[in-house]
């Protein structure tokens, strides 16, 4: 067995062995994943690691790259995904040594975490990674919300208009909080493509034709997501008036709990309770302390294991991480 990256001209053959994945949602698997190759500007072939038996690829995991906000730092890491074997050769190590190749990748491309999420954690926890409990939360509408106040314009994002404004709300609000993915335009330009299932629904909220808070929806098995928001400093009000308008229409979402207790009390304002929960899927590894030390500006401490530092700089329930941002 040969364990490589992706040659060019065998993104076809990738893709038959990923549609033999059985997705929710109604996705073929060549469909799901022909979307990160052909509409995500950061792909490369260099990122997907593959193993060939026999002139057949029966395995690879996916690399994405990312910056997530650390410290004082945009930390470099990986995003695993697309992780699969074909059923018929299973249980022979082979996604085991290939995530293992793929760690090693990241390694020396200067990625320092690894971040991924599964059903399967018991799988990774065997090869060295930790379950990282994200603070979720369930959004339920308790009781009809007031309506929304008379100056705020509440509607679909017009991306000719409202993106720009959108994305300097998401660099300000998300940058306060550590484990989120910082986006430059590309970033961008591949988040919007494919954080939909397939398509997201993009609200936001105006004041004076002025952008001053955003949410996004998407729908996963029939289940609202709150895959993303943000607000202005001083607009918790007017985000949880778009945000109960959504919930009116959904009876509420399941998402991100980022602290946040002016609009936590905003919501419940508006009739909407916030029900802690933690996300069970999501997992992180340290692939190199000193480097993730040195670009988060954290001091390193003498001794400390690879759990208590993702601990000290991501504690995971006062981090963020937007399902928008997933792979
Ligand atoms: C999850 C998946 C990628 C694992 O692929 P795989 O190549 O079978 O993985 P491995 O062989 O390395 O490990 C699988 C199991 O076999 C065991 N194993 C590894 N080598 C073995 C060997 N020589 N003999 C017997 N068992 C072995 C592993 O310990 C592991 O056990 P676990 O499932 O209890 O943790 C594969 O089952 C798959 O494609 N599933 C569908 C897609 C999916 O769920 N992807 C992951 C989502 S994040």
């Amino acid at each position: 067995m040969e364990i490589r990256t992706l040659k060019a001209g065998e993104r076809g053959q990738v893709l038959d062995l990923l549609d033999c994945w059985e997705l929710p949602d109604g996705w073929r698997g060549r469909d799901f994943f022909r979307r990160y190759m052909e509409q995500d500007p950061s792909f490369r072939d260099e990122n997907f690691w593959v193993a060939e038996e026999r002139e057949r690829l029966v395995c690879c995991v996916q690399i994405f790259p990312r910056a997530v906000r650390v410290g004082t730092g945009a930390v470099p890491m990986g995003g695993i995904g697309s992780v699969f074997t074909h059923p018929d050769a299973r249980s022979s190590g082979t996604a085991s040594a290939v995530l293992r190749r793929a760690e090693e990748a990241m390694r020396e491309r200067g990625m320092s975490l690894g971040m991924l999420f599964t059903g399967r954690v018991g799988f990774y926890e065997r090869l060295g990674w930790r379950a990282w409990p994200l603070a979720n939360a369930l959004y339920i509408r308790q009781s009809d919300s007031p309506p929304p106040e008379p100056d705020l314009e509440l509607g679909p994002l017009d991306a000719g208009a409202d993106l720009e404004a959108a994305k300097r709300i998401h660099a300000h609000y998300s940058a306060q909080r550590m484990g989120s993915v910082v986006r430059d335009d590309a970033g961008w330009e591949g988040n919007l493509r494919v954080s939909g299932n397939p398509d997201e629904d993009f609200r936001v909220a105006r004041r004076d034709g002025v952008v001053v808070g955003y949410a996004r929806f998407i729908a996963l098995e029939n289940h609202p997501i709150l895959a993303e928001f943000g607000r202005g400093a001083a607009d918790a009000d007017a985000l949880a008036s778009l945000l109960a308008a959504a919930f009116a229409e959904r009876g509420g979402a399941y998402g991100p709990a980022p602290a946040d207790p002016e609009l936590e009390q905003a919501l419940a304002a508006r009739g909407i309770e916030v029900r802690g929960m933690s996300d069970p899927n999501a997992m992180l590894r340290c692939l190199d302390a000193k480097a993730l030390c040195a670009a988060s500006g954290v001091d390193p401490i003498p001794g400390e294991n690879d759990g208590d530092l993702l601990r000290r700089v991501l504690p995971p329930e006062r981090s963020l991480f937007w399902p928008s941002d997933r792979f």
